[in-house]
């Protein structure tokens, strides 16, 4: 099938020089149930360890970034960085309903502590895809219940923490909880359920709303928003509005949902290429895919970030890009080639105010496990030693002199 002319300079245009603007953030991004270890009162624990599961490895110790956060904070400021995004853990702040837990809130109160000592800013995701199982038990995002949950847990950990936050993310990827959750069932509670799906979709916008105005109410005064993978689209010719609508179905309706807040986080890795019916099909053939099942497509940033800047309309950060591979060069290569799209959007004046990479270590990569890695720095799960690549490095001296190239 013939394909259309790429609409981004193709990737040979490298050597590329961008001067990122003065103030530009660059960190790099974590999730709780990915490093902390020992998540066991979450659904993903649970989803882990069903007889019947399609995890690839269970969560485990992770890497125990529970007990380590405070040499992984000092290697990523070593490294260049000034932001860390990491989420709050849902399940060890309120064990059972409407139990809360004093030593959590101190333990992430700890965290934001060491980012502020060294001059990092913390960037609190409240929810990164795992829910507390008691939760998840009455039906979790399919039930609209958790609305008011989700908004007593945020109103709870912002007056905890509030005044130590550096920028707030309500919820990460609601896209991601309803599809993967309720359509294809690779994350919980693994079903296949389109009217829950619908639901899912609906609750998380609702449940965003909420969140927003309970934290903003609360202590510290700190830009929110919302964090959402997005994608390059391709569809055949003939098919276009097949892609509009399921482009707006899958990321426009959240981005519309967002227009009120302070910013727009945008999650891009790959491409997402539909066939006539408006239907997902693989990769283009002779382009390489990835550990992840995806296509090696680094113009997937751009493309994500102009979407986003039509839709949203709100500043934009990028809150999570990266790539899953064991070849470091190729992670310089990909990283460098989405920076420069990232760079072609700020030339042509859209606000983009930071970069956070995912990820700074390798870790729990969902249900395929510990295979794909994503990180700047390696871990030996063995002995938890953090070995940092030649990666790390690089993207740290980008951040240190606000400039690639
Ligand atoms: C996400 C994810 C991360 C993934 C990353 C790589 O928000 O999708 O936040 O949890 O690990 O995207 O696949």
């Amino acid at each position: 099938m013939a394909q259309p002319p790429c609409r981004f300079p193709p990737i040979e245009s490298r050597p590329v020089t961008v001067d990122f603007p003065p103030g530009f953030v660059w960190g790099t991004s974590t999730a709780a149930h990915q490093t902390e270890g020992g998540n066991w009162n979450n659904d993903w624990w649970e989803f882990e360890h069903r007889p019947d599961t399609t995890c690839r490895d269970v969560s485990g110790d992770a890497v125990d970034h529970f007990r380590r956060y405070p040499d992984d904070i000092r290697l990523l400021r070593d490294l260049g960085f000034g932001a860390y995004r990491f989420s709050l853990e849902w399940s060890r702040i309120e064990p059972e309903a409407d139990e809360w837990s004093r030593a959590a809130l101190d333990h992430y109160r700890r965290m934001l502590a060491c980012c502020l000592e060294h001059d990092v800013m913390p960037v609190v995701t409240f929810h990164h895809f795992t829910t507390p199982r008691w939760l998840a038990a009455r039906g979790g995002w399919a039930e609209p219940a958790i609305v008011d949950h989700f908004a007593r847990f945020c109103e709870r950990s912002v007056a905890a923490l509030g005044d130590l936050i550096g920028m707030g993310c309500t919820i990460n990827e609601p896209n991601v909880v309803s599809v993967l959750g309720y359509i294809s069932a690779e994350f919980p509670p693994g079903v296949r359920d389109f009217a829950a799906f619908g639901k899912v979709n609906e609750h998380s916008i609702a449940a965003h709303r909420k969140a927003y105005d309970v934290i903003k109410a609360g202590p510290g005064d700190f830009p929110l928003g919302l964090t959402l993978s997005m994608s390059d689209w391709w569809a055949p010719e003939g098919a276009e509005d097949r892609l509009v609508r399921t482009r707006s179905g899958h990321e426009g309706q959240f981005c519309e949902a967002a227009r009120g807040d302070d910013y727009f986080g945008v999650q891009a890795y790959s491409r997402i290429r539909l066939d006539e019916a408006g239907m997902p099909t693989g990769p283009e053939p002779g382009v390489e895919v990835l550990d992840m099942g995806y296509e090696y497509w680094p113009q997937g940033l751009e493309a994500a970030v102009r979407y986003a800047a039509e839709t949203a309309r709100v500043p934009l950060y990028v809150t999570e890009n990266g790539i899953g591979t064991t070849d470091d060069e190729q992670r310089i290569r990909y990283t460098t080639d989405a920076l420069a799209g990232v760079g072609r959007c700020l030339a042509d004046g859209l606000d983009v105010r930071g970069y956070f990479h995912w990820s700074l270590m390798d870790n729990f990569e969902w249900a395929q496990g510990y295979q794909p890695r994503f990180g700047l720095v390696a871990v030996d799960r063995e002995t938890q030693r953090r070995i940092p690549k030649p990666s790390a490095a690089w993207l740290g001296s980008v951040a240190r002199a606000n400039r690639l190239g």
